[in-house]
């Protein structure tokens, strides 16, 4: 219920509870209306009992809650009891979800009809596919060997398993064609917000410290969704740099928390940021 004219959608991003300040931040969260939405957009933590600490904590606080899995959620770390790989991990998180009332991309698209609204909410699960690499690296074998020479890999070589897909990028183009069937038949008379851990569009990586690590980013296989699915903003984290972007006229919100060595510099933590209504500036 958000039609009251108070309500409002909010997102945040990388709240890796595994950290204690992080932590402690999560705590602190809760809504200004009794009608707001909160859209987690991945990378909440990485065992199943802390995923479920959090979203658990946030759905008794916010009228609904959204989530979409981050590369962490998906991790099987050696020390989590929890140890499904792949699709049955994602599977049992979509499990746990449900028990808690959050939605996930596995559920109908919910709508907002709050202020700024009515807008559908479409929780994306895409992952990447290598297709993000550095110029004169034609092959993802080359951008990957180039990752291990230069030593920035990130960790999901050794915890995201893609079981029982043979590779990343072949969960990875199943999930695109899936979500891509289900945008295109979704209610054409309401615009979207499109909520996934990674940007849909390249460029919001050119700024990365490490450019190699964009291949672990998204995938050129979205390159025009913003364009082709009525988007009204488009919500994701991942890059632990948090900020609002305009692509093609389309706006994209990076809301990210990230590490504490990142957000304590800051002094305070980000806000929760607000998408709907569209902040004036
Ligand atoms: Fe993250
Ligand atoms: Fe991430």
């Amino acid at each position: 219920m958000a039609g009251d004219g108070t309500g409002r959608l909010l997102a945040i991003s990388d709240l890796h509870i595994g950290y204690q300040e992080n932590r402690s931040f999560v705590e602190t969260l809760r809504p200004q209306t009794p009608h707001d939405w909160l859209l987690v957009a991945g990378d909440v933590a990485d065992t199943v009992a802390d995923i479920e600490w959090a979203l658990g904590l946030l759905a008794e606080r916010f009228a609904k809650v959204v989530w979409v899995p981050g590369n962490h959620e998906l991790w099987t770390p050696p020390a989590d009891p929890v140890t499904l790989r792949g699709v049955e991990r994602y599977e049992h998180l979509v499990d746990r979800c449900r028990s808690l009332g959050v939605l996930t991309p596995e559920d109908p698209y919910p709508v907002w009809t709050g202020p700024g609204g009515p807008v559908q909410i479409a929780p994306l699960f895409l992952l990447y596919d290598y297709s993000w690499r550095p110029e004169g690296l034609d092959t993802p074998e080359a951008a990957l060997a180039e990752a291990h020479r230069t030593g920035i890999v990130c960790t999901d070589e050794y915890l995201l398993h893609p079981d029982p897909y043979p590779t990343r990028a072949q969960w990875c183009a199943a999930r695109v064609a899936l979500t891509e069937r289900r945008l295109a038949a979704r209610d054409p008379d309401l615009p979207t917000i499109l909520v996934n851990h990674y940007p849909l569009v390249r460029e919001p990586t050119r700024v990365l410290w490490y450019p190699i690590f964009a291949q672990w980013c998204g995938t050129d296989a979205t390159a025009d969704w913003h364009l082709r699915f009525d988007v009204a903003a488009m919500v994701y984290g991942h890059l632990h740099i948090p900020r609002t972007t305009v692509h093609d006229g389309v706006r994209f919100e990076e809301v990210s928390l990230g590490y504490p060595r990142e957000w304590k510099p800051r002094t305070a933590p980000p806000a929760l940021r607000q998408i709907l209504p569209a902040p004036t500036s």
